[in-house]
């Protein structure tokens, strides 16, 4: 197979950690004969720097064009008290690609159970995805500041056919696994909460064998340590997505580890649930783990199932190995590099 691949590595360890998910991707290139084709587009800081804004068209039109998106990471505390941020151009992208679903597998590795600050018996064998919706609520309303600097608003907006649509394709997502669907809201106060729920009633009953349940955020925070076997689909808005997958994450012992894939109307993209995390960048000490499980994600999704799974069975064993970067083994602790080795000579050589 050919795929043109849009390769999008911003700012801080982006660069680094995409490196090696595109070694990766070249070294199942060769063994199983599939032909990815690359095209490097800037976004986040380093576009500020080299074009004034966080993403410009050109970037978008070659994404557009491609079969997929791989995103490394962006932000840059320089910009923190700017009016141009490196944020609005991932936010941008996710928008002109109408990827409003955002599938966030959360799983914990038993060779990682020592590392996790939950004790064993509560997070053993946890494994279940967040879908985030990704294209909508506070994250894109209106929003607003007055002259004096003293008044801001962020207005949050859901419309029934922008939950539907998630909400459908977390049902069907729950069909193949252990059919259970969690909605987490504020239903006790916000009125968008409200419309996800009358919504999901609505869809539920097109799918009748799933088990539907409903949480408060702010009790799902706390199941979420307390009995995160739980959860099997944990179906939530942008905002409290991006919070509970960051608290999903220390489960597993790392932010490092978590892949993701955006998937709606255009090109789909896979991206590591991590930030830039400027102060490693550069260092050779980043795990690239979340972003070459984003490249499994992305194999999976284009068909390609044996190579999708020869990655995660690559991964499985570079952790079971001890081969891991610092934040996942801080007595023996390989590099970015290293790691990236391990797993291209397990899909060459096996
Ligand atoms: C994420 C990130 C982004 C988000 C930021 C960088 C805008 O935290 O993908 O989780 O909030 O969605
Ligand atoms: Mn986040």
């Amino acid at each position: 197979m050919e795929k043109n691949i849009a390769v999008l590595s911003g700012d801080g360890i982006g660069p680094e950690v995409i490196h090696q998910s595109l070694r990766v991707l070249d070294a199942i290139g060769t063994k199983y004969d599939h032909k990815f084709i690359y095209h490097n587009c800037l976004v986040g800081g380093i576009s500020i720097e080299k074009t004034g804004i966080p993403i410009s068209k050109s970037t978008l039109d070659t994404c557009l064009e491609c079969d997929s998106i791989l995103f490394g990471a962006i932000g840059n505390p320089k910009y923190e008290n700017s009016k141009i941020r490196p944020e609005q151009g991932l936010l941008k992208l996710r928008k002109k690609m109408g990827v409003y679903i955002n599938i966030r597998p959360i799983k914990v590795y038993k060779k990682l159970l020592k590392i996790s600050p939950i004790k064993k018996k509560y997070i053993e064998n946890v494994d279940f995805i967040i879908y985030r919706e990704l294209t909508n609520g506070i994250y894109f309303g209106k929003k607003g500041l007055s002259l004096n600097k003293t008044k801001a608003y962020d207005v949050c907006n859901y419309e029934k056919k922008t939950i539907s649509r998630i909400a459908t394709a977390a049902f069907k997502a729950a069909l193949k696994r252990k059919k259970k669907v969690t909605l987490v809201d504020k239903a006790n106060v916000l009125e968008t909460s409200r419309l996800w729920r009358e919504t999901l009633k609505e869809i539920h009953l097109n799918f009748k064998e799933v088990q539907l349940d409903y949480l408060f955020i702010d009790n799902a925070s706390m199941q979420m340590i307390f009995n995160p076997k739980k959860f099997d689909i944990l179906l939530t808005d942008n905002m409290f997505g991006d919070i509970l997958s960051d608290e999903a994450s220390a489960i597993t012992g790392s932010l490092g580890l978590i892949p993701s894939s955006s998937i709606g109307k255009k090109t789909p993209m896979y991206e590591p649930i991590h930030g830039s995390y400027p102060q490693a960048a550069g260092k050779n000490i980043a795990n690239p783990l979340g972003s070459i499980l984003s490249v499994a994600m992305m194999l999976e999704d284009f068909g390609m199932k044996k190579e999708s799974f020869l990655i995660k069975k690559a991964v499985n064993n570079s952790i079971k190995n001890g081969v891991s970067t610092k934040d996942l083994n801080p007595k023996y602790s390989f590099s970015t590099k290293e790691v990236g080795d391990f797993l291209i000579n397990y899909i060459i050589k096996i």
